[in-house]
């Protein structure tokens, strides 16, 4: 399907998603949050992809949500359409890894998007902050609750509250990103490691994604036990005896997602 605010595209079994509104520093509208949803579904259907890169241009992974499109909204209207609650919920759903390669902006709901994603691979140029409140309003897509899981209550306060950004440095430094990269090699950085985890059994990938998702959801017993449960159940699959039997043979293993 073509799209009007993404460019999409697949190859070697990774989808690239690139947010594509550059007159509007790639705010997040209703069509782009509309499509965003839609390429996801396709890309979790879609046999030949395996793992996802989202990326927006250089000057703004996405500056927040849409606020020319928001400004005059009523509390009724809001609370009704369910707004951003019902725009990411396919997110929740997506059981195939799904990176951020995040250069320049990334504000408002556009950290929180990057959020959203598995891991946030940044560019030095990029710029994290949730000022919602220079706006009277606080996150409404997990600025005040993913990040403060992120980089700790004392740092998303401040985020929070002074509305200030985070550099890339701060950003990798504080645990919200898993690596910095020169701005030039963002996407070949983000891609070589969408590669890598392509070629991995995808079985393995979506119970991975399970595993240290559940971490953010319960007790640190209860969470060993699920991960333990996990790792016995992949007992049952082919990719286990096949990985085993091809470290032990000295070769790189076949995966067959089963
Ligand atoms: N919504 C709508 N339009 C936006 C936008 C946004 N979040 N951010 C930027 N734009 C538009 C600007 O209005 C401008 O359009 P026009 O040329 O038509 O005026 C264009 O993008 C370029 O922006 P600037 O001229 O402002 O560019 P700059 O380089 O001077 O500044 C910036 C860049 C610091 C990112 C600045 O644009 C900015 O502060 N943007 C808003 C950031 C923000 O407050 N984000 C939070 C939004 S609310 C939210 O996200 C709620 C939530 O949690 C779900």
């Amino acid at each position: 399907m073509a799209y009007e605010t993404l460019i999409v595209e697949v190859e070697n079994h990774v989808a690239l998603i690139r947010l594509n509104r550059p007159d509007a520093l790639n705010a997040l509208n209703t069509q782009l949050l509309g499509e965003l949803a839609d390429a996801l579904k396709s890309t979790e259907e879609n046999d030949k992809v395996r793992c996802v890169v989202i990326t927006g241009s250089e000057k703004a992974f996405a500056a927040g949500a849409d606020i020319k499109e928001m400004a005059e909204k009523t509390f009724v209207e809001v609370f009704m359409s369910n707004l951003f609650g019902r725009e990411t919920e396919q997110f929740l759903k997506c059981r195939k890894p799904i990176i951020a390669a995040v250069s320049g902006y990334a504000l408002g709901g556009g950290c929180e998007l990057a959020m959203m994603c598995d891991f946030i691979i940044a560019s030095d140029t990029a710029k994290f902050g949730q000022p919602e409140i220079n706006l009277g309003v606080v996150a409404g897509i997990g600025g005040s609750q993913r990040l403060t899981r992120f980089v700790g209550k004392s740092k998303a306060m401040d985020m929070n509250l002074t509305g200030r950004f985070m550099d890339a440095k701060e950003a990798e430094r504080s645990g919200l990103v898993s690596r910095v990269v020169p701005a030039k090699k963002l996407l070949e950085e983000a891609l070589s490691a969408a590669q890598k985890i392509a070629e991995k059994s995808m079985l393995t990938t979506a119970v991975v994604k399970e595993a240290v998702n559940r971490s953010y959801e319960t007790t640190l017993s209860e969470g060993l036990l699920f991960e333990r449960r996990l790792f016995h159940s992949l007992f049952a699959s082919e990719d286990q005896k096949e990985g085993m039997a091809a470290f032990l043979e000295k070769r790189e293993p076949q995966f067959r997602d089963k």
